[in-house]
């Protein structure tokens, strides 16, 4: 295996070379604000320590500055009464249609930040703008779709309602470094059209391709409806929690962070969460698998954006009988594709955003194989600066840290089992609940094991790998591994409550009511509908 190489910076192809962004500026009121103050320092994984290449700075808040978000958003709420929570649905759905045109002007500066940032190839960079655009559009038919349905007054025992959606208040969304785009933006967004007025803090790696949108999102929205916060999410985000003024916290992380950041809200009992947490997905390969089919799918599985996925197959569990065989075909597999530079044709192992990640994961082989292992690939698990070569590691133990938590990362971990009830117990007594994928033929065999953990996960993946996608479907899980769901329509109930007017059914009180629609004197009470 070639010792793996990076470019010098004349080497890189001049239709990705990039100027330092310095980001000098923050939006807040309705206003980009110069910033002035302390700035944290990006450097892109995709060098060597020795030759950093620094991409740009962004602002390194302190503890006033995202307070005055909060506030600013919390007057843009104005106890439910602003412009914003109070708007007609056409005309979010206008603001955020005008948003989703003004970032399609900027799609290969996001893109290419964004592969500079986390090292994510430059297909899949331009893959995550465009499903983040599609979901928008996707979200602003669904927002249609709900406002048809609701546009309707029922009548029940002598009462006439109509029951809508309403915002819940002042929103904070935080999105993860591996999907900085579309992951902030599947809360983001629906956050946004069902009327909350939103604080954003990006992810540290994932800030400077925010960026381009700034002005975007001042032109696009009323004063305060969108402020964005950077910096050290342990210096900002506490006294935004602690100010008892956050109403519903979006938060793509780790369970013990979102459980340290809910227990800061003075009420939790008011704070609505939406929560994308750990995840430790496994896949269990019966006997009778298609070992073609399901070396193809655990690969991708595995190692598609180097493991760095919540929805990754993080733990591989193959009956004894193929063991030998399926490890050698993926160790094969593993070793074929290719690694590189993010911007390089046909790559698909690029280097890591996190800093110290390549020790990290050494450290997790290091142990199984202090407890029996071996590294299947030749050159799996060496480390060049912040390229770590995958690593297919057989058989993992119990007792070791790579068969229980999550890697976040290039190592595929692989346990033999004699008897299916052994993965299935590894659900069972997994802290995580997301999902898993089941390979093999047997109608029989497949539906017991799909009654049997269907009460374990949120989804279960017949001879395929696990996956969010598409956006359409539910996504959530279990245990520690989410708070709420998220598809296009469900992340619309998420963000907001049910709320209803109601009347007895008396003459006096229908004609009130046939007056209001009439003359349209109500955005909330109101049988208009969207096409
Ligand atoms: O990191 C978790 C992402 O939501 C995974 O999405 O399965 O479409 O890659 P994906």
């Amino acid at each position: 295996m070639p010792k793996f190489r990076f470019p010098t910076s004349s080497e890189v192809p001049s239709d990705f070379r990039m100027d330092p962004l310095h980001q000098r500026d923050y939006l807040l009121d309705g206003q980009i604000l110069p910033w002035k103050g302390d700035v944290q320092e990006v450097l892109s994984p995709v060098c060597l320590p020795e030759d950093p290449f620094v991409l740009g700075s962004f602002p390194s808040m302190a503890p006033e500055h995202s307070l005055a978000a909060v506030e600013a958003a919390d007057r843009a709420w104005n106890f439910g009464a602003g412009a914003w929570p109070t708007m007609r649905v056409a005309d979010r759905i206008r603001c955020v249609e005008d948003l989703a045109q003004a970032m399609a002007a900027r799609r290969q500066e996001v893109a290419r930040l964004l592969m500079w940032e986390i090292g994510k190839t430059w297909p899949d960079s331009l893959k995550e703008f465009d499903r983040t655009l599609e979901y928008i559009r996707c979200t602003i038919d669904a927002v249609k779709e709900l406002d048809r349905t609701s546009s309707r007054f029922l009548h029940q025992e002598g009462i006439l309602a109509q029951v809508r959606r309403a915002p819940l208040g002042v929103t904070l969304c935080m999105g993860p470094f591996n999907y900085p785009l579309n992951e902030t933006y599947t809360t983001l967004i629906p956050a946004l059209i069902m009327g909350n007025p939103v604080v954003f803090k990006p992810s540290r790696p994932g800030s400077l391709l925010h960026r381009p949108l700034l002005e975007a999102f001042r032109d696009c929205f009323p004063a305060g409806v969108v402020n964005t916060v950077y910096g050290s999410g342990s210096k900002v985000v506490g006294p935004m929690m602690e100010s008892g003024r956050i109403s519903c916290l979006a938060f793509i992380g780790s369970s013990g962070a979102a459980d340290r950041l809910k227990k800061l809200h003075p009420a939790p009992h008011r704070l609505r969460s939406c929560l994308g947490l750990g995840a430790k997905n496994p896949a269990i390969i019966l006997a009778d698998a298609d070992l073609d089919l399901t070396v193809r799918e655990c690969v991708l599985g595995s190692l598609s954006f180097n493991g760095q996925r919540c929805t990754a197959l993080k733990i591989l569990f193959v009956h004894r009988s193929i063991a030998a065989e399926f490890v050698e075909r993926m160790a094969e597999a593993v070793n074929g594709l290719k690694a590189g530079m993010p911007w390089d044709e046909g790559v698909s192992i690029t280097p890591l955003p996190e800093t110290g990640k390549p020790q990290d994961l050494r450290a997790y082989v290091d142990e199984a194989i202090a407890a029996g292992a071996s590294i299947a690939n030749p050159g799996g698990g060496e480390i060049e600066g912040t390229f770590f070569r995958p690593a297919v590691v057989y058989p993992v133990a119990p007792s070791t840290r790579l068969y229980q938590e999550e890697q976040f990362g290039p190592v595929v971990p692989i346990v033999p089992f004699d008897d299916v009830a052994e993965p299935i117990r590894y659900l069972e007594e997994s802290a995580f609940g997301q999902q898993a994928s089941l390979f093999g033929r047997d109608p029989q065999v497949l539906a017991g094991l799909i009654d049997r953990l269907v009460n374990q996960v949120c989804r279960l993946n017949v001879n395929s790998q696990c996956q969010r996608g598409p956006d359409t479907f539910p996504f959530t899980g279990r245990k520690d591994s989410a708070e709420g769901t998220l598809s296009v329509s469900d992340a619309l109930r998420v963000f907001s409550i049910r709320t209803l007017v109601a009347a007895r059914d008396v003459t006096a009180n229908k004609q009130i009511l046939t007056d209001i629609l009439r003359e349209r004197r109500s955005s909330f009470l109101s049988t208009d509908f969207l096409f």
